[in-house]
């Protein structure tokens, strides 16, 4: 984080209520995924006006395989039409677009969108875009543990060796700073298996707004109240002057 403004360099969101912002509405549920769609457009625009470094959304969780076939699809044209549509814009602000997850279950149509958008937008200096796509904690973990096993097992490494920061460095997010904020919109106060390991010391935002309602005055307001915590990661905070304990038991 930069201490001296408080903004947070890596924010995450889990982008939740599309389906409950459509029904409300009385329309289809992938209506209001298209309609989350908007509100992300304005989040990166308005993350990146901010100075954010990352913003890493949660998009698709691996989880999401089992919804009903026809939302799959839709989530998946989705996909392919936003990162078409929106790649150009997103080159032109300087934002970078990575994928996290576990890219092997896709379409090979889906695939190519997901390449191509990441390449196209592999010069932006401005800020990440993260999406979690068919993204998994444990998954992750798994795969971490997985992939520092055969290591170990080669002899490339000594199992004693391995360290929270190596095994960091096994995860999808390597090279990526850990979240400080996540933030969860619709009112759902649970983490769905996303950055297990890198939100250990994360600030956490609940807001009962859908996520296509979450415009600007919601990010300022997330951003407002990242800026008044505090932050101790499980250390005493300094006393402020005229605020030390009593030296005697007295007051
Ligand atoms: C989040 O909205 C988007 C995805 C999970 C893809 P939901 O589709 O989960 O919306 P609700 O939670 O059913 O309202
Ligand atoms: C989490 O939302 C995943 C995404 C936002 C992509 P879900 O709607 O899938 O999570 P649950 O089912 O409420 O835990
Ligand atoms: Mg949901």
């Amino acid at each position: 984080m930069n201490e001296t403004t408080r903004i947070p360099s890596h924010v995450a969101i889990i982008m939740d209520g599309n389906g409950r912002w459509a029904r409300r509405r009385g329309k289809e549920r992938y209506e209001g995924h298209m309609a989350g769609m908007d509100a992300l457009r304005a989040t990166v625009r308005n993350a990146a006006e901010y100075g954010v470094g990352y913003l890493t959304v949660y998009a698709f969780s691996t989880e999401n395989w089992g919804r009903p076939q026809h939302e799959v699809d839709a989530l998946m044209h989705l996909i392919c039409k936003g990162v078409e549509m929106e790649t150009p814009a997103l080159a032109e602000q300087g934002v970078r677009v990575l994928i996290l997850g576990d890219k092997s279950r896709f379409s090979p149509e889906v695939l190519d969108a997901l390449d191509r958008i990441e390449n196209r937008t592999a010069q932006g200096k401005r800020m990440t875009l993260i999406l979690a796509l068919n993204y998994s904690s444990r998954n992750e973990i798994a795969a971490a543990a997985r992939k520092l096993a055969r290591k170990a097992a080669a002899g490339e490494i000594d199992p004693d060796q391995i360290t929270e920061q190596s095994f960091g460095e096994a995860l999808y997010t390597a090279g990526i700073p850990d979240p400080d904020l996540v933030i969860r919109t619709s009112g759902e106060y649970r983490l769905s298996n996303f950055l297990l390991w890198q939100a250990s010391y994360a600030e956490f935002y609940f807001t009962d707004t859908l996520w296509p309602d979450f415009d600007k005055a919601e990010f300022d307001k997330a951003m407002r109240e990242y800026a008044s915590r505090d932050r101790r990661y499980g250390l005493v905070k300094s006393e402020p002057e005229g605020q030390t304990a009593p030296q005697d038991g007295k007051a």
